[in-house]
């Protein structure tokens, strides 16, 4: 029973009618409101009376035509799917129509008189409207006049259409073909008709992936909380997310939750791997005592340019008091050449560099990253250190420095692991969910998969080093350039995993050594000063002896 109906029963009518007599207006056996705004909800009981009134009347096919003012604007649309249905459950509405001598010209239903042509069918159930020509598209629209249906409800529909209502999951994967997710022409058990009547009867102009990434999300969405809680579902409803790009959101979701597992195992495994460590009290210029391709990650401040820093116990070469930056790039880069055969093709270099300015700004990054280069490296990126507490340095006309650069590189075609380190959660976040960022071309909101799992950017802030940071290993050691074990950090657990072996050609108190050791890797440290050497091995035995490493790996 319709609306109107159902409030007003038949013996009302003509009463309302008379009520509102004054405010109605008759258009061509319509009551129509006069002032159809202030009279809302009366224009809809009105036209469902006029609609239940009407009388269907079987008018000939062939003397049905299409109305001039709508063959003007109406849009050829497939007519395959209602004539499927026409043929197996006939005509489930009339359409509406206009006399004019002895033709009938349709006004709505122009689909349903084609379908009809091609059946071919001999009658058409109509209703004949009493209106004049000027008034056929106010109509039209009016008798077309229906709200959008939510995104959830059509997908319901959906299910109901390919037989899915009730069906295991896997029954309904194999009914969707999702064996053949993103093939436009898969279209599973179902067959090609029924997704099409499917599409066809929702409204949704898709292709067989399309509907298959919309019931996944839907599907999802009824399952998991946590997917039901981005509403990918309302942001498609709202025209704000196409459904690919929401199932792509989803996918994103779903590789973040991976990360994040993976992320805990290999920390876990980190930390409970027990490493090895070897020390080499001599100059790096000879790396003859390791294998070749037997090193995963390199980590390394070389001695600064122009004699910034006194190291102890240098050797002939002097590196970092040359007299030049020329000298200084070509003799670092004898290291880096030595270096070259012991890495492993895939093998990641990180090089703690900062710059000099020895009697004026001498460019020294840029040249190191030429000079790399030139040997046979691929630069990955360079990332800006910026330090929160810099030791002051005056210089004449320049402010005070306070960064050094760390540039990441590889070897020529390799292919390093890459586990970016994540930013620190959000207070009271880590909860995947959709987030927006600012609006993007056209005024649009541009969406992103946010929370936990967001990778930091290139740019690190910390503090220097901090003497407090293994003072209690030997109190009385001291070296002059340690690098804050933040930086090793990073990149550490970034570019390797546990078991990999690192090495530090400089590697002076052995922040990098510890960081690695710490976490599963086997160390290797070269230094040319004995005593940081001695240190080294006081703080690697420390952490060997630690009882929280478990699992012992070969050396
Ligand atoms: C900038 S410091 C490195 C500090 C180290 N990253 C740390 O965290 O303590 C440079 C180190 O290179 C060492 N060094 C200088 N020339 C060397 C060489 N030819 N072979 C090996 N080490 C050398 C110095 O003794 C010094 O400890």
């Amino acid at each position: 029973m319709s609306y109107g109906a159902f409030f007003y029963p038949s013996f009302v009518y003509p009463k309302i009618i008379m009520v509102f007599g004054s405010a109605l207006k008759k258009v061509g056996g319509f009551f129509l409101p006069r002032r159809y705004i202030q009279y809302k909800n009366l224009y809809l009981i009105t036209l469902k009376i006029n609609q239940m009134s009407k009388k269907v009347d079987p008018i000939k096919v062939s003397e049905l035509e299409i109305h001039p003012a709508v063959k003007e604007i109406w849009q050829k649309k497939k007519v395959e799917f209602i004539k499927y249905t026409m043929k197996l459950t006939g005509q489930e509405n009339p359409i509406y129509v206009v006399k004019r001598k002895d033709k009938f010209y349709v006004v709505e239903g122009v689909v349903r008189l084609v379908a009809a042509q091609e059946i071919p069918m001999e009658f058409l159930d109509c209703i004949v409207l009493d209106i004049p020509d000027n008034q056929v598209i106010d109509q039209r629209l009016r008798l077309n006049q229906k709200s959008k249906t939510h995104i959830k409800e059509t997908c319901y529909y959906l299910e109901h259409m390919l037989g899915l209502i009730g069906k295991s999951q896997g029954k309904k994967h194999e009914l969707m073909g999702f064996g053949k997710f993103n093939d436009e022409e898969e279209f599973g058990l179902a067959g090609k008709d029924r997704y099409e009547i499917a599409c066809h009867y929702t409204g949704l102009d898709f292709g067989p992936s399309t509907l298959r990434k919309l019931m996944k999300i839907y599907w999802l969405e009824k399952e998991d909380e946590k997917v039901a809680k981005l509403e990918l579902l309302e942001f498609i409803d709202r025209g704000e997310l196409s459904v690919d790009k929401a199932h792509k959101h989803l996918m994103k979701r779903d590789k973040k939750i991976k990360d994040k597992e993976e992320r805990e195992k290999r920390d876990y495994e980190g930390k409970s791997t027990k490493g090895w460590y070897k020390l080499f009290n001599k100059s790096s210029l000879d790396l003859s005592d390791l294998e070749d391709g037997s090193i995963k990650i390199t980590g390394f401040s070389p001695p600064y340019e122009g004699s910034m820093r006194s190291y102890r116990h240098q050797d002939e070469l002097k590196h970092g008091q040359e007299k030049t930056t020329e000298e200084y790039i070509k003799n670092g880069m004898e290291f880096l050449k030595a270096l070259l055969p012991k890495l492993h093709m895939d093998a990641v270099v990180f090089i703690i560099i900062g710059e000099s300015y020895k009697g004026s700004y001498n460019s020294v990054v840029s040249r190191y990253e030429l000079a790399l280069r030139e040997i046979g490296f691929d630069i990955i990126g360079v990332c800006p250190w910026i330090k929160e507490n810099p030791t002051p340095v005056k210089l004449k006309e320049f402010f005070q420095p306070a960064d050094e650069k760390i540039i990441v590189c590889k070897k020529i075609g390799g292919k390093p692991t890459f586990h970016p380190t994540l930013k620190p959660l959000e207070a009271g976040g880590g909860e995947i969910e959709l987030k927006r960022s600012r609006d993007g071309k056209n005024g649009k909101s541009n969406y992103y998969i946010g929370g936990d799992g967001t990778s930091i950017t290139n740019v690190i802030t910390t503090p220097v080093f901090n003497h407090n940071e293994y003072k209690d290993i030997d109190p009385s050691f001291k070296h002059d350039a340690p690098s804050p074990k933040k930086l090793y950090e990073i990149f550490i657990e970034t570019y390797s995993n546990p078991s990999d072996t690192f090495l530090d050609i400089f590697c002076g108190s052995g922040q990098g050594l510890d960081v690695a050791l710490s976490n599963g890797r086997n160390a290797i440290g070269y230094d040319i000063d004995p005593l940081s050497i001695e240190f080294c091995e006081k703080r690697l035995q420390k952490i060997l002896n630690n009882p929280d490493i478990e699992i012992g790996v070969a050396a």
